[in-house]
């Protein structure tokens, strides 16, 4: 399952994508909103993502209609070959991931709730969908049994099931059971997901055990 940052923060970005655990960052208006990051800053964010180990980068048009959401996925595309667009997954946004895909470019349909927009994404060419798991919950539909009937629909399909909305990292657990093809969750998500107290005290417990370590060989026991 292909790991990816839900972020425009890049005080938080930087230090996770130097793992080299994560293959992206994926940004919105509400992401950007978030960080402080206008959509002028855009191009120069995307560079210096890209800069941090980014190896791929999702910038979502903020256009309304079909015809405007292609030329500006076209211009977001330019940002860079590692730029995927975002497009949501209503009839403006999947037309225009119709064209763009047609042409080329990669789009994420973003903001999917239902396993019948994974086959309208499908259908439109799209590189990926992006289900809202938590936003699913939120409005009481099982996000997690959504987002598995969505992989099943796209079983054969090129297109990618991108998680996004992810509350905690019980939820990567899940997805992860269920063979969902990646996730994308928030640096605090991605930071906690690194870490386990168990793991720690056993570290802990090595340490101890090779400061008993130092010194010269022990003494060859041959006569
Ligand atoms: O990428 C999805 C994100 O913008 C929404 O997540 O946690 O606000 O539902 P959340």
């Amino acid at each position: 399952m292909r790991l990816y940052l839900d972020s425009a923060d890049l005080a938080a970005v930087a230090p996770l994508l130097e793992t080299g655990l994560f293959s992206g960052v994926t940004t919105n208006p509400l992401i950007l909103q978030r960080a402080g990051v206008r959509l002028a800053d855009v191009p120069r964010l995307v560079a210096a993502l890209t800069s941090a180990g980014a190896r791929s980068v999702f910038v979502q048009a903020v256009s309304r209609d079909a015809d405007a959401m292609v030329d500006e996925g076209r211009r977001i595309a330019g940002l860079g070959e590692q730029v995927v667009v975002k497009l949501p997954a209503n009839r403006p946004g999947l037309t225009a991931t119709v064209r763009l895909a047609r042409d080329g470019y990669p789009v994420l349909v973003t903001a999917v709730y239902h396993a019948r927009q994974a086959v309208l994404a499908a259908e439109a060419g799209a590189w990926g969908i992006a289900p809202y798991v938590g936003r699913m919950d939120d409005a009481g539909r099982d996000g997690l049994a959504q987002v598995g009937e969505m992989q099943e629909v796209l079983a054969g399909s090129r297109t990618l099931v991108l998680a996004a909305s992810i509350r905690g990292i019980d939820v990567v657990h899940q997805l992860a059971l269920r063979g969902i093809d990646a996730v994308t969750m928030s640096t605090a998500v991605a930071e906690a997901l690194l870490v386990d107290r168990l793991t720690d005290r056993a570290v802990e417990e090595f340490d101890a055990a090779a400061r008993t370590l130092a010194g010269p060989a022990s003494g060859d026991d041959s006569d």
